[in-house]
């Protein structure tokens, strides 16, 4: 079974949705730690209700971000964490730490990349006037948002969505999506040639 760390800095509801999978036997990984960057953040909440191991690391306490990235490898290293798994990871990771899991960073995004990176994309697309956004999930390389794309769901955008509403749209369908890709990566159907991710079928 793949071993995956999850970093989240939020509500959680993509790490439920993974969760979720497992346990409806959707997807067979487990969850080695949860580690999140805010002490305050809901995720660390939720995980009281689990036998997984979850931990704040706090950017606060470290005088650099080499340090503080360092102390986040350490502990998925300890675990044995053979795949990063960003849900709602708010920190721009350096090639320090990428280089340490090369090829082995997942992060899921609210738009359709490359089309609104960063900060809130869905307001983003809201302001653009996009008539469609969805979500990706992606590999992880040094850039904002830019690593080769494995999966992509689109959702319509309405004449009368607030950022809330089409956030809401977008967080279910990647509560679809993150553990479907988790799924191929675990199944070993997933090859990165360049930008491009071939999937190959069940055997
Ligand atoms: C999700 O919509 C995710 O795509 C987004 O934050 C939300 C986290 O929700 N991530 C980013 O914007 C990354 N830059 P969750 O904490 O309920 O999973």
């Amino acid at each position: 079974k793949t071993v995956i760390g999850v970093l989240a800095s939020g509500r959680g509801s993509n790490l439920q949705a993974i969760i979720d999978a497992i346990q409806a036997g959707r997807l067979d990984v487990k969850i080695g730690v949860v580690i999140s960057d805010n002490p305050e953040a809901n995720v660390l909440k939720r995980m009281v209700n689990y036998d997984i191991p979850s931990l704040c690391i706090d950017r606060r306490q470290f005088s650099s971000r080499q340090d503080f990235e360092a102390a986040i490898a350490e502990e998925l290293n300890i675990r044995h964490v053979e795949l990063v798994v960003l849900a709602g990871f708010m920190r721009i990771l350096s090639r320090y730490f990428i280089d340490r899991f090369e090829g082995k960073i997942m992060n899921i995004h609210p738009s359709l990349l490359p089309s609104f990176p960063g900060e809130n994309a869905q307001q983003q697309a809201l302001e653009y006037g996009a008539k469609v956004s969805g979500c990706t999930v992606h590999f992880v390389d040094e850039g904002m948002d830019t690593g080769p794309i494995i999966l992509q769901e689109a959702v319509p955008v309405l004449e009368d969505d607030t950022v809330e509403a089409l956030a809401d749209r977008i967080v279910h369908a990647e509560h679809i999506l993150y553990p479907r890709a988790l799924a191929l990566y675990c199944e070993g159907r997933l090859t990165v040639a360049g930008r491009r991710v071939y999937i190959t079928d069940k055997e």
